[in-house]
């Protein structure tokens, strides 16, 4: 059986296309909030929607690690790089897992995929019970509609001597979701120019609301302004002991 990846998947090319983000300088960021606001004692740590493992990289001296992520294809990447960290494919909404945790994490707008309000409590609510008392949750947000800017054209690309990649997309609004059609080109060295699109549709949550989600399923909630990058925010959630 061929075990590769796709060549034409975009979790090839994400490590390439986010090359520019400085995922050691937000990790460095990320622990000085869970250490100001973790009262629970251990040092297990959930990164819910972990990707191709860009923030485990940075975190796995710290604190034991489990990461997931619903596509197959990013986490092939992510086992690639981490062999000897559990790595589970699963849906935020509905994860089951054996054990408690002291620190979840689901960074860089991903929670925007669950595109609606009702899916964004069901994640919640079951994050919410695989922290474990005293445990912080910090959810970085996807873009809400007052800075959602729909119509905007956007370019990502990549460079080196055997390989070209540019992403290119219009982002639209449609309902309470912006749905990117991201256009991708690829040439490689002796081969020829590729083409391929993926839809990217995240909702527009705003903050009123999500922490009256996260104050229901039980946590105490705050919306910091400043938080790992520029004009995205962070929400902070606590259980109680
Ligand atoms: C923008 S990427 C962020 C990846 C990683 N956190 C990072 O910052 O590099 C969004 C990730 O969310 C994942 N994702 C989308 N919907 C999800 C869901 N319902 N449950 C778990 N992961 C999900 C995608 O597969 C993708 O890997």
């Amino acid at each position: 059986m061929d075990t590769r990846l796709p060549r034409y998947s975009f979790a090839n090319y994400y490590d390439l296309i986010y090359s520019w983000k400085d995922y050691k300088k937000e990790t460095a960021l990320l622990r000085k909030i869970i250490r100001k606001h973790q009262r629970s004692k251990g040092k297990s740590l959930l990164e819910v929607a972990c990707g191709t493992g860009n923030y485990i990289q940075y975190l796995k001296d710290d604190f034991s690690i489990v990461g997931t992520d619903l596509s197959a294809d990013m986490l092939k990447v992510a086992r690639q790089k981490f062999p000897n960290i559990p790595l589970i494919e699963s849906d935020m909404c509905k994860v089951r897992l054996n054990d408690s945790f002291d620190a979840i994490v689901c960074l860089f707008g991903s929670i925007g995929y669950l595109k609606t309000y009702g899916n964004l409590r069901k994640a919640l609510r079951n994050l919410s019970r695989l922290l474990n008392p005293g445990g912080v949750m910090l959810i970085e947000p996807w873009l809400r509609r007052s800075t959602f800017h729909a119509g905007s054209p956007h370019l990502n690309t990549y460079s080196d001597v055997n390989l070209k990649v540019a992403r290119l997309c219009v982002s639209r609004l449609v309902r309470n979701c912006s749905v990117m059609d991201m256009e991708f080109l690829v040439a490689e060295r002796n081969g020829k120019v590729r083409h391929f699109v993926e839809r990217h549709e995240l909702g527009l949550f705003e903050p009123k609301l999500v922490l009256k989600i996260m104050r229901e399923v039980g946590l105490r909630a705050e919306y910091m302004k400043e938080g790992l990058i520029q004009d995205r925010g962070l929400y902070v959630a606590t259980k109680s002991l």
